[in-house]
């Protein structure tokens, strides 16, 4: 064999069946800050995406396979796309909410046709097939409803245990919800598909809107963004939108929106940017007023043991640095 040159470059990505990479499979509802926590996913180094799955939620299904394919071939990554769930567990698709997405869920964008089809297989066979060929080592990172992944668990419970971890963008715990005055978008639009998670044994962090909202993109950032990136005009035409939809509700904060999705994509990487504490989750999935509440056991003497690590505080400003560098808003 040839000898290497001494002074080769160090590979930048390291090659896919690395170990040094966290095997993770992404699941999103595409949605303005799915798009930017699926760009924050395939462009770290420490992460090996596995596939990504998509679900109804701030769009239909079909709108979130076609945006997830769309952004994968922007960045020229070979990640596959699997199709998932078109309405809840056991309800029906609550609709989408242009007035936070725009009507086609990237801030009315124009988004380019993908020319890759989503794969054959069902979202949930396929986080089913790749936990149980690699026990131990896939954390999953929901995004979005978790209907995919409660449907992977009844499908095959045996995967609860073989699960490494879920790190999930979902759930309030000491904070308000932002549909209701005490649910969070991503547990009360499938209640029953968290509860099946919070109560399968496999260990959770909850990045939840108590520190998702502590974390923020300002305009001047996005305007700085790198115009040579193939991604960077969708980005910046889909957050704007994004941006206007919450200067509705925190006009003082100017263009600003928060980056609920690419925190828990950012935890899952480096688990020691939230600080977390141990508490027993549960999901309320009849109340009148609490549909959809994540009830976390904060007493002194809780009944049941700890379910979840929930993140009670952000380094938001380490976090925004590895964000904005990493998508080139420099
Ligand atoms: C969550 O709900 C969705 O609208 C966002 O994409 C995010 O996953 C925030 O509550
Ligand atoms: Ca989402």
């Amino acid at each position: 064999m040839a000898a290497q040159p001494e002074t080769q470059a160090p590979l930048k990505n390291p090659p896919p069946d690395s170990p040094r990479r966290q095997k993770v499979i992404l699941d999103v509802d595409t949605g303005v800050d799915d798009a930017l926590a699926i760009l924050y996913a395939l462009l770290s180094d420490e992460l090996e995406v596995l596939g990504i799955t998509t679900c109804c939620g701030n769009v239909d299904v079909d709108t979130a396979t076609r945006n997830t394919l769309a952004l994968v071939e922007l960045t020229g990554k070979d990640v596959p796309v699997y199709r998932g769930s078109a309405n809840a567990l056991v309800r029906p698709f609550a609709g989408p909410v242009p007035w936070i997405h725009g009507d086609n869920g990237l801030g009315n964008a124009a988004v380019p046709e993908p020319s890759r089809r989503p794969e054959p297989e069902d979202a949930a066979v396929f986080i089913c097939e790749q936990v149980l060929r690699y026990p131990g080592e896939v954390v999953l990172v929901p995004v979005a409803r978790m209907t995919n992944l409660a449907r992977a668990y009844l499908f095959d419970p045996g995967i609860a245990k073989s699960v490494q971890r879920i790190v999930m963008m979902g759930g309030a715990a000491f904070c308000p919800g932002n549909v209701t005055p005490v649910a969070e978008a991503n547990i009360w639009g499938d209640p029953e598909a968290a509860r099946v998670l919070f109560r399968s044994g496999t260990p959770i962090t909850m990045v939840g809107l108590d520190v998702t909202m502590r974390t923020g993109l300002t305009g001047d950032r996005l305007n700085r963004m790198d115009p040579s990136r193939p991604y960077t005009e969708l980005v910046q035409q889909a957050v704007r939108f994004y941006m206007r939809a919450y200067e509705e509700h925190h006009a003082a904060r100017g263009a600003w929106c928060p980056l609920h999705d690419p925190l828990a994509v950012a935890v899952a990487e480096d688990p020691g940017l939230c600080r977390t504490r141990r508490c027993h989750v549960d999901v309320e999935t009849s109340g009148d007023l609490t549909l959809g509440m994540t009830v976390v056991d904060a007493r002194g003497k809780p009944t049941a043991p700890p379910n979840a690590d929930v993140c009670v505080d952000v380094d938001a400003e380490r976090f925004l640095a590895r964000f904005c560098s990493r998508l080139g808003m420099v």
